[in-house]
């Protein structure tokens, strides 16, 4: 479990915060999180495509890891309005989120495009960040899992163990994101990271699937993340609203490190 000893925890911006708010943004976590070794936490935001170069440059990636919301999955082309993998190299990102919600349901995006994507970035070396979750209508006719099982599945057709390596899962249900969001219940959300965990493990093998971190997203706040992070399954946190001002997302940050700390030292002991 070498991945999964340090939580992960991230916030993806959305269409919000220009580069001067995106820029302010990221100093002033730089600045709250100095003193918390990144050994113990992987810290990432993924911010809107015109700000990357700024933001790159704003702090070290030591510090905070950056990566895009989506890409294209051509180098190059006829293709108006995409984002090839050159250009996200260009810009100093590191991880390619795929498969956000927001793509998946406002934009259609297919399981089939999300592979071909999660592939290219694999290519270009970039870590491919999947989003995967079932829509209120998938829950409530009870295929929630097998829903999980497909997106993953097609999401990582073709990716060898060894590139699965340097994959990243957020599990995201659709019907707990955003403002209309209910969250998913701590024991819901455990459950279905198991299945997660479960097919991870079936895919890539016990050793290199059992290590993928799997986070959660979906209205995380600072009222639910303590008893979401407690929870066996869950390696880490990809926030939206509740991570937006640095103050906020620092606080949350200290919250659950610890906790996240003592659930790993409780499972070697065992
Ligand atoms: P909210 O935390 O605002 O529900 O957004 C979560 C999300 O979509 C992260 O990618």
């Amino acid at each position: 479990m070498e991945r999964r000893k340090k939580i992960y925890l991230g916030t993806n911006t959305k269409m919000y915060k220009t580069t001067e708010q995106t820029v302010a943004f990221l100093k002033r976590l730089n600045e709250l999180t100095q003193d918390i070794s990144r050994d113990r936490m992987e810290l990432f935001v993924i911010p809107s495509y015109t700000t990357l170069t700024a933001a790159r440059e704003s702090v070290p990636r030591e510090s905070i890891l950056l990566g895009a919301q989506n890409m294209g999955w051509e180098e190059q082309g006829q293709f108006t309005g995409e984002i090839s993998p050159l250009m996200l190299r260009e810009a100093g990102m590191d991880i390619v989120m795929v498969g956000h919600s927001e793509r998946r349901h406002v934009f259609r995006e297919t399981d089939a495009e999300e592979n071909k994507k999660v592939l290219c970035a694999l290519q270009h070396a970039f870590r491919p960040l999947l989003c995967v979750g079932e829509t209120a209508e998938e829950k409530d006719f009870g295929i929630a899992e097998e829903v999980l099982r497909t997106q993953l599945k097609v999401g990582f057709h073709g990716v060898t163990p060894e590139q699965a390596k340097t994959v990243w899962v957020a599990y995201e249900p659709v019907w707990a994101i955003g403002v209309n969001g209910v969250p998913a219940s701590k024991e819901y959300a455990d459950h279905i990271h198991k299945v997660i965990r479960d097919t991870l493990a079936e895919r890539f093998g016990a050793e290199i699937g059992g290590d993928i971190p799997v986070l959660y997203g979906g209205s995380v706040n600072p009222q639910n993340a303590e008893g979401l992070i407690r929870m066996p399954y869950i390696d880490g946190l990809f926030i939206g609203r509740s991570a937006w001002d640095a103050d906020n997302f620092n606080s949350i940050i200290r919250t659950v490190l610890p906790l996240f700390e003592e659930k790993r030292k409780k499972e070697a002991a065992v």
